[in-house]
């Protein structure tokens, strides 16, 4: 069932319309045309009566979602060692952990763990960081490349405060190997590129800093980093970056910011103050928004709602393994938890985000990354999730919209049925 990349999925419909509607259709239609959606509708029109229908009845179909920031190597030490913060967490569970990946055997296996569990959640576009190792990381980008889910991919560089053990021997060398490692997947896949990945500035010279800059711009190629997470970070950053004005600037200054073509992906912005948002803004970059994350590691509470207020791009990261799940429904529920917080405990100006934004960031908000992606709009790539939620016993006729929202609640019984990428089925769970 479902080879051909045109047909029509019938069921229960919800996508974002914008950051505060949500459009619903009970037992409605969405087109998939050669893999691109030719949007939703109520009733189906005449001219799509021609494509095979596969109707899921009572059903939930949303569109997939897109993490924004997840460490693949972290993936098998999840929901350890939660009770430090950030630096302390990175030098005695992380770096060592990850230091395992030189070994490529090691790499294989663990990275099956990630890339199994990936196809089986929500997720239909991720931007994963991999280790500094060349080899696992095109291990990671196979591995990936045949879920069939589309993705970027960053081997990371880091050149100090790495420890004994992950960190490579100088800049230059680790410029020689990104280099080494872009060439090596050159036209390799279809749906897994490469992102240029400085770990974040205290684990990158300046010298490395630059030529990943000077390497984005020549190669056209995108970045993706960490900034403004942990207070004792950001403080760490002024020391090692004395003339930068803040964390944000400091990447401006090597230029690994992006541009509007070739958006820069910063993780966290949990501490972002008005400067920095106007850095942000400024180059288009986007906000991974990694609540979970950002509670288990102490960091704080990014306030995403004045980030969206600004028009900076946002979408949400589970952040693996600082995060401890990949389920991004999970991570709805966590930001929509954050934002609530954050109102009643910090500012009574900045309003919790509702539902409805919640769900516009896990879908389109990160989407946007990858182009038209993340709604059932005409013209957008056809990215779905088929959700079977009969399990959850209620007294009461529930709206679609009802439905979805306590699917982010409690989603304890709801099972994905299916999911597709560019109209293809990559996951069934029949
Ligand atoms: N900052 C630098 N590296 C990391 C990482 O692996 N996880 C998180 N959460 N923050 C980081
Ligand atoms: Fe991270």
């Amino acid at each position: 069932m479902i080879q051909d990349s045109s047909f029509v999925l019938g069921g229960g419909i919800a996508f974002s319309e914008g950051p505060n509607s949500i459009v619903t259709f009970y037992r409605g239609y969405v087109v998939c045309v050669d893999g691109v959606c030719k949007g939703a509708f109520p009733e189906l029109p005449d001219k799509y009566r021609f494509l095979q229908l596969y109707d899921y009845g009572e059903r939930l179909i949303i569109p997939g979602m897109t993490d924004l920031h997840v460490h693949a190597p972290q993936y098998t030490f999840r929901g350890i060692g939660m009770d430090e913060e950030l630096l302390e967490w990175l030098s005695t569970y992380t770096f060592p952990e990850e230091a395992k990946y030189a070994d490529i055997e090691y790499a294989k296996k663990a990275y099956k763990y990630f890339t199994e569990d990936l196809r089986r959640c929500f997720t239909t576009r991720a931007v994963v960081f991999g280790t500094i190792h060349n080899e696992a990381t095109l291990e990671l980008m196979r591995q990936l490349e045949s879920t069939g889910i589309s993705s970027y991919v960053g081997k990371v560089n880091m050149d100090r405060n790495g420890g004994e053990h992950l960190q490579e021997e100088s800049a230059a060398s680790s410029l020689a190997a990104t280099v080494d490692w872009l060439e090596q997947v050159e036209g390799k896949f279809a749906n897994t590129k490469p992102i240029l990945t400085p770990r974040f500035i205290p684990s990158c010279s300046d010298e490395l800093m630059k030529g990943l800059g000077k390497l984005a711009e020549e190669r056209g190629l995108r970045i993706q980093s960490h900034l403004s997470e942990n207070h004792s970070e950001i403080a760490w950053v002024k020391e090692l970056v004395p003339k930068s004005s803040c964390y944000a600037n400091a990447y401006e200054m090597f230029d690994t910011m992006g541009t509007t073509e070739r958006p820069t992906i910063m993780a966290h912005c949990v501490h972002s103050d008005k400067k920095e948002m106007e850095i942000l803004k400024k180059h288009g970059a986007f906000i991974a928004h990694c609540a979970d994350s950002n509670m288990n590691l102490t960091s704080g509470i990014a306030p995403i709602r004045k980030f969206l207020d600004a028009g900076i791009n946002i979408g949400l990261g589970t952040d693996v393994a600082a995060g401890s799940s990949m389920n991004m429904v999970k991570t709805m529920l966590i930001t929509l938890q954050a934002s609530k917080m954050y109102y009643r405990l910090v500012d009574t100006d900045v309003k919790p985000l509702t539902f409805e934004e919640v769900f516009y960031l896990a879908t389109e908000g990160g989407g946007k990354y990858f182009g038209n992606v993340g709604a059932f709009k005409d013209g957008y790539d056809f990215d779905a999730v088929v959700i079977d939620d009969s399990k959850m016993c209620s007294m009461r006729d529930m709206s679609i919209r009802e439905r979805i929202e306590r699917m982010c609640y409690n989603d304890a019984d709801v099972i994905i049925k299916d999911k597709f990428v560019k109209g293809k089925r990559v996951f069934s769970n029949n």
